[in-house]
C-alpha cells in the first residue's frame, strides 16, 4: 500500500475569480491573485492511500463519510491517472488501479463559509501527485476540483493565469512572490454571524456570466489591474495594493448585483465593516486597512503589522464580542487591541453594532503552499485505511 498526508492553505483573492470561460474544464475569464494565508491558523489536512485490499474507492470529510461520485472530485483523480499512465510513471499500471480512501479536514470551522474548497482541492491535488509520483503541473489538477484552489498549491502571493489554450494546460497558477517578501503584511479574518443560505459561487459566477453586462466591462479592464497589483505586491506598494484590493472586491460584488436575479453575498455587518475601513482611512487621510469579501459576508482585512492593534480596537468598540460564546474569540495569538480615542470615534462617527455580530476573529498572515507531513503519526487513515478519528465512523 502507499500512503500520503499534506496540507494546503486557504487563499484570499486580492483580484477576483468571477466567471468561468469553459464551465467543465474550470477556465475563468480573467487573471487572478491571492495571498496564501499561514497553515497555523487554516489549512485543510488530507491523507490518500491505495492499497490492493480495498474494494471500493471511499472519501471522508471533516468527519463524516461522502459519496466518492462527485464530478469534480472523480475528474482530478482521473486526471492524474491519466496523466502518470501517459507519461510512463514510475508506478506500474496494477498499482495505479488500486482502489483509493480520501480522508481530508480542515483546522477551521468549515460552517465559517471560508474558502475551504480551494484549500481542499489544492491538498487533494498536491497529495494525489505524492502519491502517484506525478510530476507534472499540481495547480492544474487542482483547478479542475475548484478554480480558486490552483493557487492554494503555492505560498506567498500567487497569480493565477488565465491561459489560452483550449485544454487549460496553461491556466495555472505561478508564485508572485513568496511568503517572507513581505514580512509585515498581516490579515483579519473576521468572521460574520449569518445563517442564510448564500447561492454557491459556482452557481453565482455561472449566472453572472450569463446575464451581467457590468461583468463584460469588468473582464475587458481586469487585466490592467492585475498587472497594477503585481507591481504593487514586488514594490510592497501598500495603499496601492489596499486601494486595488479593495475596488476589486467592490466590483465583483457591484457585477453580483448587475447578476439577474442577483446574488447578495454581503450582509449589514459586512457592509458596516467596509464603512468602518473606509471611515479609519480616512480619519487618517491615508489607507492603512484594505478589505475584501468574495461570495459570503465574512470580511477579511489586509494591513501591515504596526496598525493591528488600533484596528482591532476599533472592531471590539463598534463589534463588542458575545462574552457567552464560551470558544476561544480571538484565535491566532494577536496582539493586545489599542482603545481608540473619543476624537478618532467622533470622525468615524458609526453605530456599535449588537453584541455578537461578528462570532470570531483570525489574526494570520501571509504562509506557505501545499506540503506533504513525513512524520506517519499525522496521517488521518490507519493501517487498514480507516479513520483514525472515531468521530468519523
Ligand atoms: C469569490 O473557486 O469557489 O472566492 O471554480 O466554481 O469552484 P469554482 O469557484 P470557486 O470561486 C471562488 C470565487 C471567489 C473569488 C476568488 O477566490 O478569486
Amino acid at each position: 500500500m502507499r500512503i500520503v498526508t499534506c496540507i494546503a492553505p486557504v487563499n484570499i483573492a486580492v483580484i477576483k475569480y468571477w466567471g468561468k470561460r469553459n464551465e467543465e474544464l474550470i477556465l475563468p475569464i480573467n487573471d487572478s491573485i491571492s495571498a496564501s494565508l499561514d497553515t497555523n491558523q487554516m489549512c485543510a489536512k488530507t491523507t490518500v492511500m491505495i492499497s490492493p485490499d480495498f474494494e471500493s474507492d471511499r472519501i471522508w470529510l471533516n468527519g463524516r463519510e461522502e459519496s466518492i461520485d462527485n464530478k469534480r472530485l472523480q475528474r482530478c483523480i482521473q486526471e492524474i491517472r491519466k496523466r502518470v499512465a501517459v507519461s510512463g510513471g514510475t508506478l506500474s499500471e496494477e498499482i495505479c488501479q488500486w482502489k483509493i480512501h480520501i480522508c481530508s479536514e480542515n483546522n477551521f470551522p468549515t460552517a465559517a463559509g471560508l474558502a475551504s474548497s480551494a484549500a481542499g482541492y489544492a491538498c487533494l491535488a498536491a497529495a494525489l501527485a505524492k502519491l502517484y509520483d506525478f510530476t507534472g503541473n499540481i495547480s492544474e489538477i487542482a483547478r479542475l476540483g475548484s478554480g480558486s484552489a490552483c493557487r492554494s498549491v503555492y505560498g506567498g502571493f500567487v497569480r493565477w493565469y488565465m491561459g489560452s489554450d483550449p485544454t487549460g494546460r496553461d491556466s495555472i497558477a505561478k508564485q508572485i512572490a513568496p511568503e517572507t517578501h513581505w514580512p509585515e503584511m498581516r490579515i483579519i479574518v473576521l468572521v460574520v454571524n449569518d445563517s442564510k443560505k448564500k447561492v454557491s459561487s459556482a452557481i453565482g459566477m455561472k449566472r453572472s456570466v450569463e446575464t451581467s453586462k457590468l461583468l463584460e466591462y469588468r473582464a475587458k479592464h481586469v487585466p490592467q489591474k492585475v498587472e497594477e497589483m503585481h507591481q504593487a505586491i514586488l514594490d510592497k506598494n501598500f495603499s496601492k495594493f489596499a486601494e486595488l484590493t479593495m475596488r476589486d472586491s467592490n466590483q465583483m460584488h457591484a457585477v453580483c448585483l448587475d447578476t439577474f436575479p442577483p446574488c447578495f453575498y454581503l450582509n449589514d455587518i459586512s457592509c458596516t465593516i467596509i464603512q468602518l475601513i473606509n471611515a479609519y482611512n480616512s480619519a487618517f487621510d491615508s489607507i492603512k486597512v484594505a478589505y475584501t469579501n468574495d461570495a459570503g459576508p465574512n470580511t477579511v482585512l489586509y494591513l501591515l503589522e504596526e496598525n493591528v492593534p488600533l484596528v482591532l480596537g476599533l472592531i471590539d468598540f463598534f463589534f463588542p464580542p458575545s462574552t457567552i460564546s464560551g470558544q476561544l474569540y480571538k484565535k491566532g495569538n494577536p496582539p493586545e487591541s489599542i482603545t481608540p480615542t473619543k476624537k478618532l470615534l467622533e470622525k468615524i462617527d458609526l453605530q456599535p453594532q449588537p453584541i455578537g455580530s461578528i462570532r470570531n476573529i483570525i489574526y494570520t498572515r501571509i504562509g506557505c503552499g501545499s506540503t506533504q507531513l513525513q512524520n506517519p503519526s499525522e496521517h488521518l487513515l490507519d493501517n487498514n485505511g480507516l479513520p483514525k478519528n472515531i468521530q468519523y465512523l
